[in-house]
């Protein structure tokens, strides 16, 4: 029988590959030559008829919560003609995928780092040897000094630039370290590659040395043509990141404005059908200002206990709609652990919120509507800037695409991203979304690459001293909507407008 690879990047992404595999051989049709993904669908729909086991039972990797109402699906028509569904009567769909919480198996030792990176090079490794190029990488002690072409995978060990311009990179295998060059000449993509991360490479053996000669570099990367997952109406999901409530440069009035539009009571006719179309509300990290997490900061804050911030927050949270679904994320100003991957807010914290706020991991895999979403604070976009020349803090979209290519949130070790030696890597990017957020930077930019909508959401905090300091320009009080049917993306900006 022959397998179509999206069949295997489908069975890949299930909990347990070699067990759906199993199930998917014991159903197939007798006489099937080619296995298509229309086949496997046939075979899910057919399970789930006869021992109602849905599609996503067999693809949640870790806690899984469907909250439903009851209320029918109701549409609301505009003069101008178009369609927005009243989200308060929209049935309310979460569904987490993947996050650390309650999942945490750390114990923090030198050895589980090693684990842990080798747990993401065989991740990525196997789905390097997916591409073209690398589909017949050799391990590293096999290489033979013949000045033939070959292919490699491995993890970069070190990166450095020589006198002359080329590129040194230390390649490592769980076998053996090599010597790769790329020439200034032959490759435009010197610049871009990291310490730490998993690359392939195309190259020549050299005759009389070590060296491996590289011609192309080949990454992971995300599949070409991702198909998005669609809602059935036309709700939204607004993105907040980066409150920062308790800081003394919180933006009230702002604030105020966006609850006022929320509540249908700002903005011309398209843009109170917006606000009617909200059915969810994500705030990836730093959700309050926190306490102690830079030198001095407390000449910074309105509000000088953390659990007061919090209390604040909740409170700001009433009034906004009743119909409207928060998620909650932390960031490195909240009250977690500071390394990746962080688990949700503690239950004491949580117990502040009212029942419609839902609090998850940093970073979390989730579907609002049918609609997949990888939330992450974003706290390695700096790292990224730091190491690749071409990257700007306040372009965090074209760092998205680098993390989305590399597979990985935060592949530099020893930045300023912690991460803890958890035993699995929950920092890969295993699945591909069909929203990729961020926050951190405090700035708004929307862009798309390859079918993924990819978006840094803000923030509602003026500048800092800290971040005037620092050299950091943020675009507050701006509201990245995205439509859950058409996948459209609208912002609006209540710093100038709403007033
Ligand atoms: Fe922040
Ligand atoms: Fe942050």
């Amino acid at each position: 029988m022959f397998i179509q690879p999206a069949v295997i990047e489908y069975l890949m992404e299930t909990k347990n590959p070699l067990k759906s595999a199993e199930q998917m051989m014991t159903n197939l049709p007798k006489d099937a030559l080619i296995i298509s993904m229309e086949i496997v669908e046939k075979i899910i729909q057919d399970t789930e008829k006869t021992k109602g086991v849905s599609k996503n039972k067999i693809s949640a990797d870790i806690h899984h919560k469907n909250l439903t109402n009851k209320n029918p699906l109701a549409q609301e028509t505009c003069h101008s003609g178009w369609k927005l569904s009243l989200s308060k009567d929209v049935d309310t769909e979460i569904e987490i995928i993947r996050d650390i919480t309650g999942q945490s198996l750390c114990e923090g030792k030198i050895e589980n780092f090693a684990e842990l990176f080798l747990y993401r090079y065989r991740n990525l490794s196997h789905l390097l040897k997916r591409r073209q190029g690398v589909r017949n990488a050799i391990p590293l002690n096999r290489i033979k000094k013949d000045g033939r072409e070959i292919s490699l995978i491995g993890i970069v060990a070190d990166v450095r630039e020589t006198i002359t311009g080329n590129i040194l990179i230390e390649l490592e295998d769980e076998h053996d370290t090599i010597t790769v060059l790329l020439s200034k000449d032959t490759m435009n993509t010197v610049a871009t590659v990291v310490k730490d991360e998993i690359i392939g490479i195309t190259g020549k053996t050299s005759r009389n040395s070590d060296l491996i000669m590289a011609e192309s570099i080949i990454r992971p990367d995300i599949s070409l043509g991702h198909k998005k997952n669609h809602a059935q109406s036309d709700i939204s999901v607004a993105f907040l990141s980066d409150i920062h409530m308790g800081s003394k440069t919180f933006l009230k009035r702002e604030w105020n404005r966006f609850i006022e539009w929320m509540k249908g009571k700002t903005g011309n006719e398209k843009q109170r059908a917006l606000a009617r179309s909200v059915k969810y509300l994500v705030v990836p990290g730093d959700a309050v200002e926190g306490i102690g997490i830079y030198p001095h900061q407390e000449d910074d804050l309105e509000i000088l206990d953390l659990f007061d911030q919090y209390a604040a927050l909740s409170e700001h949270f009433k009034l906004l709609p009743d119909h409207i679904e928060l998620i909650v994320q932390p960031g490195n100003h909240d009250a977690v652990r500071q390394s990746l991957p962080q688990p949700a807010l503690d239950k004491d914290i949580q117990k502040l919120f009212a029942d419609n706020t839902h609090f998850i991991g940093n970073p979390c895999y989730f579907k609002l509507s049918n609609v997949e979403i990888l939330s992450y604070h974003g706290q390695s976009l700096i790292d990224f800037v730091t190491h690749i020349p071409s990257l700007r803090q306040n372009r965090p979209a074209g760092i998205m695409k680098e993390m989305l290519q590399r597979r990985h949130l935060a592949p530099i070790y020893g930045g300023n991203t912690h991460i803890a030696p958890e035993k699995e890597d929950h920092l890969l990017i295993q699945r591909t979304p069909d929203i990729f957020v961020t926050g951190h930077v405090h700035v708004m930019e929307v862009g798309e690459y390859r079918g993924v909508t990819l978006i840094n959401a803000s923030t509602w905090q003026s500048q800092t001293d800290y971040q005037r300091m620092r050299n950091i320009e943020p675009h507050p009080a701006k509201l990245p909507i995205v439509n859950l049917r058409t996948g459209h993306v609208t912002a609006l900006d209540f710093q100038t407008h709403f007033t």
